[in-house]
């Protein structure tokens, strides 16, 4: 899908929303400002979140009070060798929320409990591809 400008990623990323079920686990892949954190916000709005959303770059982990609950990961800054358990990993996949994942290409062996993996590709400025992906269960 072709979006022409951010507000139709955020629309396309509301959308998207609508059709997870708790416990998914949503791989956010795309170069530097592609718009992984507009597809974070889009779905957060989607789901009922009304508060802010940005990447958790520093914290790694944000975890927005909502039913179900949310947790957007921004793992860019997640230094070789840190363990996914320190940060909370079983809590969030175990959670029945929606978990949202910046940077997975830094899950490791944690990739299996991906479930669905959206991909951004910048054409110019304001032009994206995008894609999703589910994954069949394991
Ligand atoms: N079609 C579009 N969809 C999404 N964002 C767009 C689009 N066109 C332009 N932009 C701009 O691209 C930027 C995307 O920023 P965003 O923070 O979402 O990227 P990111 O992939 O999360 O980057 P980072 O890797 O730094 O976390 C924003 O400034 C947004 O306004
Ligand atoms: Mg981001």
């Amino acid at each position: 899908m072709i979006l022409e400008d951010e507000a139709a990623t955020l629309k396309w990323a509301e959308q998207f929303a609508l059709t997870l079920k708790p416990g998914a686990v949503i791989a956010i892949s795309g170069n530097l400002g592609a718009g992984k954190t507009v597809v974070s916000k889009g779905i957060c709005k989607a789901l009922g979140f009304q508060g802010n959303v940005s990447s958790p770059t520093y914290t790694i982990v944000h975890e927005y009070p909502n039913t179900p609950p949310l947790f957007h990961l921004d793992l860019y800054r997640l230094s070789d060798g840190t363990d996914l358990e320190e940060v909370g990993w079983d809590y969030f996949i175990t959670s029945k929320g929606i978990t949202l994942i910046e940077w997975p290409e830094r899950l490791g062996k944690n990739q299996a409990e991906i479930t669905h993996v959206i991909q951004i590709k910048i054409l110019s400025d304001n032009r994206r591809e995008i894609t999703v992906e589910e994954k069949s269960p394991q």
